[in-house]
């Protein structure tokens, strides 16, 4: 590798390797591991080191047990060749690099496939706290650990099915402006759907309410503020809210949904195909999240090619 690369490091914004791919349009990509630079591990080191306690409280036992069946190291940012080598036979899933953003359609057709989009940057170490574009810590230390439990990682496959759905029974409909409309609808009520359980879900456990979101496990400040705080609304997950709630990305989530089991996740992931399939998620309330462009494009293609 030319010098200048190596020198830069893998941090988030500032890594020439991944921008000189994005701005080739090159969306899966190495992981480039020996462009780390120390500071980059360090980061790593430090994110670790300071949520591992949070995590022995908070986190959810199945989270807890795929950070352990990974063998996720604290002392230095894992290599995803090796987290996908113990990942893989416990449920077929495995790491995608990516060089960053994901086209809605794209990164569900992914879990479907059972590969989860990994961003390899990682943010710099003067800003551990907060960044609104997911990094290696997110990816990795948040989602991939729940990717191990077979249940969980069923009900990513099924929201990776109900992408597809969307994209076929919209594609039947003549009137452009009409089909815009209805899948924008049913998009924002996916993303609503996922974002409140897959990114931000508490669950039932043993020992009180933990987290099994990967916004929350992945952010020191948020996964004690979510269970903790008397401001934070919590209620059990139902159906009809989720899809109808506003989600809001940048700040605490002042509202949070609990399920009592991952299997009961997977029937209402179902259930939500069913309403979709019955023209139940044509209507829902407006509001955040505003669906890209790009992911409405993404739906559009994809439904064109089947
Ligand atoms: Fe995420």
């Amino acid at each position: 590798m030319p010098e200048t690369l190596s020198a830069t490091g893998l941090t988030t914004g500032h890594a020439p390797f991944v921008e000189e791919a994005r701005s080739r349009g090159k969306l899966y990509i190495s992981q480039a591991y020996e462009l780390y630079s120390e500071e980059n591990h360090e980061a790593w080191r430090q994110l670790f080191a300071r949520i591992q306690s949070k995590w022995e409280r908070y986190a959810n036992p199945h989270f807890l047990r795929g950070v352990e069946a990974l063998d996720l190291p604290h002392d230095r940012i894992p290599r995803l060749s090796e987290i996908n080598r113990r990942l893989q036979p416990l449920t077929g899933f495995q790491a995608k690099t990516v060089s960053g953003y994901v086209p809605g359609f794209l990164f569900f057709d992914c879990l479907r496939r059972r590969e989860f989009p990994t961003t390899i940057t990682i943010r710099p170490i003067d800003r551990m706290d907060y960044l609104p574009e997911p990094d290696i810590f997110h990816d990795v230390a948040g989602h991939v650990p729940m990717h191990t439990d077979r249940q969980f990682a069923d009900t990513l496959v099924r929201f990776g099915e109900c992408a597809a759905t969307a994209a076929q029974i919209t594609a039947g409909v003549r009137d452009y402006p009409e089909r815009v409309r209805r899948l924008t609808s049913i998009m924002r009520a996916m993303s609503r759907f996922f974002w409140f359980t897959v990114e931000f879900g508490l669950m039932r456990g043993p020992n009180g309410t933990c987290a099994y979101g990967s916004g929350l496990l992945s952010s020191y400040g948020e996964l004690e503020h979510a269970i903790e705080s008397d401001e934070v609304q919590r209620y059990p997950l139902q159906l009809e809210w989720v899809i109808n709630q506003v989600a809001e990305i940048d700040h605490y989530q002042p509202i949070l949904f609990v399920v009592d089991s991952f299997e009961r996740l997977f029937s209402e992931v179902d259930r939500f195909e069913q309403w979709m399939r019955e023209g139940k998620l044509y209507n829902v309330a407006p509001g955040l999240p505003d669906i890209a462009e790009s992911d409405l494009r993404s739906f559009l293609d994809a439904a064109d090619s089947i």
